[in-house]
């Protein structure tokens, strides 16, 4: 496994890739890996010949309150499990190398980045699409690999990729759960105990949720959301960010329950803000 830490070297690898018709899998990471990201790596190694997984913890997709600081590192297990799993290449730059001091362009996502988890982080959308532009042009994927656990994110990244013509396949996978329904993800390991055993209702939430939707008279979407509300209101480490119930393409909200249907929620369970969401289609 190799693992390159300068975009120019990244970059001169992947042209020497696509020269010899080799077809690129690429699955962009903070690192703090667990079986959500293995999932998309998995499937991106079936999928290519190459597959490459990039480590950067992008400091433009955090606010000024936020976790960079503590935002967990594990380096070295994260190369170990890498390499356990035969990834081909691991780019892992410096900050110094993907920013400069007086850089000042940047992806403007506009009104699909300012709602949801927008609206509590502003600028945040905007801070993600700008670090997988440039990571895409390093990289030069053919394919690249996101999580619907994050589906503003992959909404996001599929507008970007559409306008800006990067001709690069959007792979979406589905959200990896512990076994009590928890979507995995990095920042689980600041929960509390006690908060860990609370934090499961986002998913039975969803659940609920999904059950009203596809019963026989589901009511309108504002009264299932008021009912979804209710029943996170009454987990006392539960504070609502938001549940909405949204067209899962557009992210619009909706007047009236047809499916395809997304239900997407995110609340701080003591202090850390977690999100999940669920896609409600016929076969679901
Ligand atoms: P990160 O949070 O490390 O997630 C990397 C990828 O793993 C994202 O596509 C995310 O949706 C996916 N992922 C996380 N938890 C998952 C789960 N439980 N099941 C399935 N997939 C999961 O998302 C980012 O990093 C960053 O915003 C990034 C795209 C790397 C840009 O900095």
């Amino acid at each position: 496994m190799q693992i390159i830490h300068s975009p120019k070297d990244m970059h001169s690898l992947s042209k020497l890739l696509r020269i010899s018709d080799r077809s690129i899998g690429f699955v962009p990471t903070m690192g703090a890996l667990h079986e959500g990201h293995i999932s998309l790596i998995k499937r991106s190694k079936k999928e290519n010949d190459i597959t490459v997984v990039s480590i950067y913890v992008n400091p433009l997709q955090f606010g000024p309150d936020e976790d960079l600081e503590k935002y967990p590192r594990q380096k070295e297990k994260d190369i170990e499990m890498l390499s356990s799993l035969e990834v081909d290449t691991v780019f892992i730059p410096a900050d110094g190398e993907m920013y400069g001091k007086n850089d000042t362009v940047s992806i403007y996502i506009g009104a699909t980045g300012k709602k949801l988890c927008g609206t509590s982080r502003p600028g945040h959308f905007d801070g993600v699409a700008t670090v997988v532009a440039k990571l895409f042009n390093i990289v030069m994927p053919d394919r690249a690999y996101f999580g619907q656990k994050d589906l503003q994110q992959t909404v996001i990244i599929k507008k970007m990729v559409k306008e800006l013509n990067y001709g690069i396949e959007i792979m979406v996978s589905p959200v990896k759960r512990e076994n009590d329904g928890l979507a995995m993800s990095s920042r689980n390991i600041y929960l509390t105990e006690a908060e860990r055993k609370a934090a499961p209702v986002l998913y039975n939430t969803l659940k609920h949720g999904k059950k009203l939707i596809l019963s026989e008279s589901p009511g309108n979407p504002a009264n299932i959301k008021n009912e979804l509300e209710a029943m996170l209101n009454a987990e006392p480490f539960v504070n609502i960010d938001y549940v909405d119930i949204l067209d899962p393409e557009s992210l619009e909200g909706v007047n009236k329950i047809e499916l395809p249907i997304a239900i997407c929620l995110a609340a701080a369970v003591g202090k850390t803000r977690l999100i999940d969401n669920m896609i409600i289609d016929k076969e679901s």
